[in-house]
């Protein structure tokens, strides 16, 4: 292929809007965007000039000028739109969540695997130079053998701010959208939990606001998450080892500095961030890579883990009483 790989958007709301912006200071290439109407792929277009805007999510899954879906809707429709770019061979980046569940998630990678088409989640949080450099410390052990991670994400949102987060029909719940990262983070630092106790407080329309957990190891390791709508938050992190710890300042999950401590509690290392912008162009220049070298998935972001986290979500929705509409 003598062309950039061509970009093609589903959807025409936040992310979207963000994760075009940083594709085009990538200098990648968006071919296409798609919506449920014609006007708003027309405006969406005009914004970043896509040339090729579709009125519908299947005219742009059957663009031949689209390589690479970006799945940018609400997360109960991710299924059939990522099904449906899969169907038409497209490779495909799927906003977190995932999915509703894990068994939508299996789903989509057997299809993937089937068509031989790359898929991953789009956990950006991962592929930022600062936390990039945040894993390499603690996998060179740097802070000794990590033992504990403390994580919160807190929003406030109140449902006229935003109902989609609060409405069940569209996933609504801190859970998914905001705990996400957390025991996302939990799971690349220590992988499945083999126990997970959780506790939440409910809306009366049956969306999370408020939900913490603890997960245990079977090495004896610990993470304490805590996500909401009802405050804002410190939305910091810290990742305690046995010979020091790591303090990402807020707001860890997006590019920031940190700290690593020693086991005195002095300062031994600090990581200025330098980088401007959100930072959602990493996980694209990633999506690019894994496609060009022929590559179904990503080992930044494995499709196994993907589902793992799909799977500690449902065992928490489970515990709290968070049941979405079928
Ligand atoms: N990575 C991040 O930092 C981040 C931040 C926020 C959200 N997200 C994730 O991105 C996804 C979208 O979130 P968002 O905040 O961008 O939502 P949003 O602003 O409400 O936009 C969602 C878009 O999905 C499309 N859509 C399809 N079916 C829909 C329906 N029944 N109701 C409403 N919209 C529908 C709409 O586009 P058309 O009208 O053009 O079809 C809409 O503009 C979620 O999975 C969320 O978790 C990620």
């Amino acid at each position: 292929m003598n062309r950039p790989l061509g970009w093609g958007i589903i959807g025409t709301g936040l992310i979207a809007s963000l994760q075009t912006t940083d594709l085009l200071k990538a200098g990648l290439h968006v071919a296409a965007v798609g919506s449920r109407k014609q006007i708003s792929a027309d405006l969406f277009g005009e914004r970043f000039a896509i040339p090729n805007r579709h009125g519908s999510y299947e005219a742009l899954v059957q663009d031949s000028d689209v390589d690479i879906v970006y799945v940018a809707t609400p997360h109960p429709m991710h299924i059939d739109n990522a099904l449906s770019a899969i169907a038409a061979g497209k490779h495909v980046l799927v906003e977190k969540a995932f999915t509703i569940n894990a068994a939508e998630a299996h789903s989509i990678v057997n299809a993937a695997r089937d068509a031989g088409v790359f898929v991953m989640e789009a956990m950006w949080t991962r592929f930022l130079p600062s936390m990039v450099r945040v894993m390499e410390l603690v996998r060179s052990g740097m802070i000794g053998t990590p033992r504990v991670l403390l994580a919160d994400h807190n929003q406030y949102i109140p449902y006229e701010k935003a109902p989609r987060l609060h409405e069940l029909h569209l996933g609504g719940g801190a859970l998914l959208d905001l705990g996400i990262y957390p025991i996302s983070f939990a799971s690349s630092l220590f992988g499945k939990p083999a126990t997970i106790t959780a506790k939440a407080i409910l809306t009366d329309l049956g969306a999370d606001v408020l939900t913490s957990g603890i997960f245990e190891y079977t090495d004896g390791a610990q993470a304490v998450f805590q996500a909401g709508f009802l405050t804002p938050g410190p939305n910091m992190a810290t990742i305690v080892g046995s010979d020091g710890y790591i303090v990402l300042d807020g707001v860890w999950y997006k590019q920031t500095g940190f700290s690593r401590y020693d086991r005195d509690r002095q300062i031994v290392e600090r990581y200025i961030n330098t980088a401007e912008g959100r930072g959602m162009e990493y996980q694209a220049l990633e999506v690019e890579r894994c496609v060009k070298e022929g590559l179904s998935e990503s080992l930044m972001m494995p499709l196994a883990e993907t589902v793992t986290i799909m799977e500690t979500m449902d065992e928490i929705r489970r515990q709290i009483g968070l049941v979405y509409p079928k």
